[in-house]
């Protein structure tokens, strides 16, 4: 998704803009520019596709000037080319911007009838021939005061001015946005990845702020343009490596980390001196919390539906699941004995965020899990979980799903153990399974072989279904999710025992669906489901658990038995065929893996 940088320096400054860029590539996008400031006029750069081809251009390539803007985008209002690429110029004002102006339209009609004239068809334009418009009666601080006020939606900023040589506005609304500080330079950027190649020390602008950046010290002001004080918070400074190492894919190499995951994230929860979970500091007496709501997005969501079926087996707390962008709009019922629990890898989803946000202005107890520590979701939550699997690249989330459902299954352990739902004998014999897990997973990422000759049957295919009951349920509708993210292949996850109501009518001869069976409680019920679409001609991938007792069907196409361990924790295991299937899938089809069309990693608009 967009992805802003700044920098004001003593020295030129377009080819960190351009590093700093490639550091935000990994959110997806579509589109790439820059803009400096030299000489009182500003010089514009944009380019269709990768930052690559904006590097290429040879008026970057001699591009001067000390001070600079430069955008990932993507689309949201108009087509992904290089004229609504950002930044965008008016002749005093350069403007990149992440997010969606909603009142853009109006805006628009009332510039054009002041005499301004639109290149674009984007609602960021808007911007742009406002603050040229206000700049004509107010000074630079009263002027973005003014504009931001006229503005409906949500925005992160960045913006230098022709006659400013020493200034760089950036404003926050609903869109994350940092402050970062360098040695006679400062920066300006969307994503604290991007800032800590460059300094470690960062501030995070609250929403409503904006900041003036100069090359020797910050500003900030409050929505009503009075000077605030904000605190300077210092990262950890090693700068986290994400190469692909040898890997074609980061996708290919975080799926292949996930033991590592795993393991960390065990040896960050699990006392295993006394036998316990270490949920530290959990800020609310158990006896308060009598509703758990599970909030999140994409693969999120599905992180949010697997732990239902945790905290029901393990707990007798009620238990609610969300996706975010409906909780937000619905009228909810808040009450006061429910723990909110927002999941999210990057902690900047837009409907999350305003998912979290509307649970604390209702004074809601409020707990995330989220990879991104540093992230606008895990600093306004009340307590946080987070889930150590390190940077993901891949658009796809891969290791962040088994790490936020690892992270769900302790909270349910705890919260079970912690009410005495749970018995110590059954909590200890979880917690000594859970130890296994890591190599288990590890032995099932061995089957690349069968996977890679299955993936052809399904990339020939129309369409394809993904079913599960219970436990496996949830891992089904990620399954799908991912071959439709990665290989654009028409997939669907069900619940195996509602396809009679419906979906079996779309069962016709060869087509290609994944059964997810392992030998739970569930089985015998998954197995009938599965007779019956095999009945109709499917070509029915079972996934099941390795075990003594024979597979009681027939004409399967194809098996894949993952390794074995408690009914509760198959789900780890069931999910990495089909995160295999989808890569290889997608991998035999020449696709853009790690940024699959349309797709971004932080989606920062609603
Ligand atoms: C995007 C990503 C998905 C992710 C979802 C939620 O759609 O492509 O992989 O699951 O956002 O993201 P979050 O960062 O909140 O987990």
């Amino acid at each position: 998704m967009c992805g802003i940088i700044g920098i004001n320096s003593n020295k030129s400054v377009s080819a960190s803009i351009i590093n700093s860029l490639k550091k935000l590539e990994y959110r997806g996008y579509d589109s790439a520019g820059i803009a400096t400031l030299h000489a009182g006029s500003i010089n514009e750069v944009k380019s269709e596709g990768r930052v690559d081809n904006l590097e290429k251009n040879s008026v970057v390539q001699n591009m001067v000037g000390t001070i600079g803007i430069g955008h990932v985008r993507w689309a949201t209002h108009g087509l992904p080319n290089s004229i609504n690429a950002h930044p965008h110029s008016s002749q005093n004002v350069s403007v990149v911007h992440n997010g969606i102006i909603e009142n853009s339209t109006l805006l628009k009609k009332f510039l054009v009838s002041k005499g301004h004239k639109f290149k674009s068809q984007t609602d960021t334009e808007v911007i742009v021939h406002l603050i040229t418009e206000n700049l004509k009666t107010e000074n630079i601080i009263n002027s973005i005061t003014k504009t931001l006020k006229s503005l409906h939606g949500s925005f992160a900023l960045g913006i230098i001015f022709k006659d400013q040589p020493d200034l760089i506005i950036g404003a926050r609304r609903g869109s994350p946005l940092a402050v970062g500080y360098g040695p006679n330079e400062n920066y300006l950027g969307s994503d604290s990845y991007a800032l800590k190649s460059m300094t470690n020390k960062i501030t995070y602008l609250s929403d409503g702020e904006f900041c003036v950046i100069k090359k020797d010290h910050v500003e900030f002001f409050n929505e009503d343009g009075i000077k605030i004080n904000k605190k300077v918070l210092e990262l950890s400074s090693e700068e986290e490596k994400y190469d692909k190492g040898d890997y074609k894919h980061f996708m290919a190499k975080e799926i292949e980390e996930q033991p590592t995951t795993l393991k960390n994230g065990i040896k960050e929860y699990l006392d295993t001196s006394n036998n316990d979970i270490n949920i530290f500091n959990f800020p609310w007496k158990i006896n308060e919390i009598s509703t758990i709501t599970l909030i999140g997005c994409g693969t999120a969501y599905h992180s949010c539906l697997m732990a239902k079926y945790w905290f029901e087996e393990l707990t007798t707390l009620n238990v609610n699941v969300d996706i975010a962008s409906e909780f937000r709009y619905r009228k909810n019922r808040f009450k006061k004995d429910t723990l909110y629990v927002f999941v999210s890898q990057s902690g900047e989803t837009a409907d999350t965020y305003a998912a979290l946000s509307l649970c604390k202005s209702k004074e809601m107890k409020t707990c995330s899990v989220v990879n991104v520590i540093e992230s606008s979701i895990a600093r306004d939550s009340e307590f946080v979980l987070p889930i150590h699997c390190g940077i993901e690249i891949g658009v796809a989330s891969t290791k962040a799903f088994l790490g936020q459902i690892l992270i769900l299954y302790l909270l349910a352990l705890k919260l079970g153990f912690l009410r005495k739902d749970l018995k110590r004998e059954l909590f200890n014999k979880k917690l000594k399974d859970l130890k296994e897990l890591p190599d288990l997973v590890q032995q099932t990422l061995s089957i690349d072989n069968k996977i890679q000759t299955i993936s052809k049957t399904f990339n020939d295919a129309k369409g394809s279904m993904f079913l599960g009951r219970g436990f496996s349920y949830p891992i089904a509708l990620e399954g799908a999710l991912k071959l439709k993210e990665l290989s654009y292949i028409h997939a669907e996850g069900y619940p195996a025992g509602e396809m009679k109501h419906g979906p079996l009518a779309l069962i016709e001869e060869g087509m290609p669906v994944v059964v997810l069976a392992p030998r739970d409680d569930y089985y015998k019920k998954t197995i009938s489901n599965m007779q019956e679409v095999i009945a109709r001609g499917a070509k029915v991938l079972l996934i099941t658990n390795k075990s003594k007792d024979e597979i009681i069907s027939e004409n399967i196409w194809e098996t894949i038995e993952v390794e074995t361990t408690g009914a509760d924790l198959l789900p780890f295991l069931l999910t990495v065929p089909l995160q295999k299937l989808a890569y290889y899938s997608a991998l035999k089809k020449g696709y853009d893996i790690d940024k699959p069309r349309n797709l971004a990693k932080s989606v920062t608009v609603e």
